[in-house]
């Protein structure tokens, strides 16, 4: 794992920018795999803001979300369909045909899910999957005890979780109780993966995912296994991780720095 340690979320958030921004301007096609989340918001705003100033393009990539609630149709104010068409793909005017994101009204979620693994195969696999971590480890909705070998497939949410993205939802509405996911394997399958966490809440669960051991308890840890894994990380989110002071070594400010 390479971990990146930036000095505040802004400065984190700009180097996953960066990292997205290069791979394409080295291939303009290249297969997104996309999170959502809070802690996505701002490298969306920073993505379209690029994109308008002619500084990249986004309309030759293809995308897959990692996820999306069943039940809710892709209009649902509350889909991961709308949160992606409101801060990335709208903005941009994005071929929808390039976009794709699991159906959450599918009839038959489980055979949603298998299509959707087939669908990223068929695009020549994800060159680049930004990825969050929820406080108790999950990447996706990979909840923890999830197979660390899953396909995409429908996992049922954690308490904790639904609890953590009421906040997205209106005071009468419930969170969804089950969500198709790109599975574990999905993810590994990834040639780069980039992860994005800030802020105080994460740092438990980012220091589990890089140096707990490799374990369903911790879904992220088996990020551990990929052989192209960035964790880009603020200090805050950092704070837990007892090797920290080598990983600033190595990447100083979150920085490459030539061999030699
Ligand atoms: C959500 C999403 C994840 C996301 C995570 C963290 O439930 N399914 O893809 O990474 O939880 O979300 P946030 O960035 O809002 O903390």
């Amino acid at each position: 794992m390479k971990i990146l340690i930036l000095p505040d979320p802004a400065a984190a958030v700009a180097r996953c920018v960066e990292i997205i921004a290069q791979t394409l301007t080295d291939n303009p096609q290249t297969v997104l795999g996309l999170a959502t989340g809070g802690t996505m918001e701002p490298v969306y705003e920073r993505l379209v803001e690029r994109a308008r100033a002619g500084e990249i393009a986004l309309d030759e990539m293809t995308s897959f979300n990692l996820d999306e609630y069943v039940g809710l149709p892709p209009e649902h104010p509350q889909s991961y369909h709308t949160y992606m068409a409101e801060r990335l793909f709208g903005p941009l005017g994005l071929d929808p045909a390039r976009t794709h994101l699991p159906r959450g009204d599918a009839e038959d979620p489980a055979a949603e899910a298998a299509r959707y693994d087939a669908a990223i195969a068929q695009a020549g696999g994800i060159d680049l999957q930004l990825l969050g971590i929820g406080g108790n480890g999950h990447i996706g909705f990979n909840e923890p005890s999830s197979s660390l070998a899953s396909p995409t497939r429908v996992k049922t949410l954690t308490l904790a979780t639904r609890e953590a993205n009421a906040r997205f939802f209106g005071p009468d509405e419930t969170v969804p109780r089950f969500a198709i996911t790109m599975g574990i394997a999905t993810i590994l399958r990834s040639r780069h993966a980039v992860l994005l966490a800030t802020g105080a809440k994460k740092a438990a669960a980012v220091a589990a995912m890089a140096e707990g051991p490799l374990s369903a308890r911790c879904p992220a840890s088996a990020l551990q296994m990929h052989p192209r894994a960035t964790i880009v990380l603020d200090t805050e989110a950092a704070a837990d991780l007892e090797l920290r002071q080598y990983y600033e070594t190595v990447h100083p400010k979150g920085q490459e720095v030539p061999l030699g």
